[in-house]
């Protein structure tokens, strides 16, 4: 009886050990890397909620290749060096097939490169810097380019609310930012527009006083501020108090129920371009909003939706490449064609850029209102 037990016990033993390698190889695993918490905390967050809700989707139809997907998200704090030694970690030790990363254009501009030389596809849900997917053919994202978000901005400023000078508050410590302040200014200018005054800061300031001073005494019609919420929050709020009454407005960086909290009164009325709004009638993106709103209580933002998005668009390729191999997943993607997402239609063009509509988003009642759909 004894050495039945023992050989009984030695048997299931085996058994598990059997079938443990083969249940952790049957999971195709997908890295993310977000800045869940530290300045940039809501946008890591709804990347990730949105990121998680994509996938469970999937799983729950059975994942893709008949395995399951294992989403490892890690959090970098929006710090480059976090980003870079989680992409290693990610790719050499969880071998992860691809990975959803990062949310800033900075902090992409930093893993891209790992991903590139370890051929693996980085798909940034979010960062929409043009230098972002040059880094190489592994690279791709989600969202629309600065060029057209700049150029969107301009176009609404100079020619629906008929303001004919800005000034520009960039922040010289992000990519995302500068690039977003030359592309703006190029296409405000070549309307007729004039720029009065270029100030700066870097992220993580608190007092803006001495260039919201500056840009009082030019007299803008309008002050565009690419910049992300944390910043535009109390430069809003000091440039009230400082009198400066003239609308502002952003891009996508605006896009935070903590910029609308921290800014209150002072954000009224202003604008900013966006990816897409949950108040479209579309039934894809009322089902999405509808399931997210169910699962984590909030309406689901810019980001959410992109992350969402992107997962789903990884997921498409694989099945497509019908491997997990990453090289066929990275062809696979390239050769996406009208996928229906959240965000827009995606069919990526010869860079790996989606080519897609934004949204001119207006802060009204303490809310943002949907205003426009911009077509590229
Ligand atoms: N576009 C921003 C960047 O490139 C990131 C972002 C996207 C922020 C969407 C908010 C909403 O850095």
């Amino acid at each position: 009886m004894k050495h039945f037990a023992k050989l009984f016990l030695i048997s299931v033993v085996s058994i598990f050990l059997l079938v443990l390698p083969l249940q952790a190889a049957g999971t195709i695993k997908i890295g993310a890397i977000f800045p869940i918490t530290g300045p940039l905390a809501t946008f890591g967050t709804s990347c990730a909620n949105g990121a998680k809700m994509a996938i469970e989707e999937v799983n729950l139809r059975g994942g893709v290749l008949g395995s399951k997907i294992e989403l490892l998200i890690e959090d970098d704090q929006y710090k480059p060096e976090e980003a870079a030694n989680a992409a290693k970690k990610l790719i050499e030790r969880d071998k992860v097939v691809a990975l959803i990363a990062e949310v800033t254009s900075s902090v992409t501009l930093v893993v891209a490169p790992i991903a590139q030389q370890s051929k693996i596809v980085l798909l940034t849900p979010t960062a929409t810097n043009p230098k972002v997917t040059q880094v190489g053919d592994y690279i791709f994202r989600a969202c629309f380019i600065d060029d057209f978000q700049g150029e969107v901005m301009a176009n609404f400023v100079y020619k629906n609310l008929k303001l004919k000078t800005a000034a520009i508050l960039t922040a010289v410590t992000s990519d995302y930012s500068k690039g977003l302040a030359q592309f703006f200014k190029q296409k405000f200018t070549a309307l007729g527009g004039k720029i009065v005054a270029e100030e700066s800061y870097s992220e993580g300031d608190s007092d803006f006083r001495a260039q919201l001073t500056k840009i009082k005494s030019a007299k803008p019609d309008f002050v565009y501020v690419p910049g992300y919420y944390a910043d535009v929050g109390p430069i809003l709020l000091q440039a009230r108090e400082l009198g400066i009454t003239v609308p502002f407005g952003g891009g996508d960086g605006w896009d935070s129920p903590v910029l609308l909290q921290t800014a209150g009164k002072a954000a009224e009325g202003c604008f900013f371009s966006n990816h897409y709004s949950p108040d479209s009638k579309e039934p894809i993106v009322q089902t999405f909003v509808k399931n997210y709103q169910k699962k984590y209580g909030t309406t689901p933002d810019a980001l959410a939706a992109l992350a969402y998005d992107a997962a789903k668009l990884l997921v498409d390729a694989i099945k497509r490449a019908g491997s997990t191999d990453s090289s066929k997943i990275k062809d696979a993607l390239a050769a996406t064609k009208g996928f229906r997402g959240v965000t827009g239609v995606i069919t990526f063009d010869a860079n790996r850029n989606p080519v897609k509509s934004a949204v001119i988003i207006e802060i009204k009642d303490g809310k943002q209102v949907y205003r426009t759909t911009v077509k590229p």
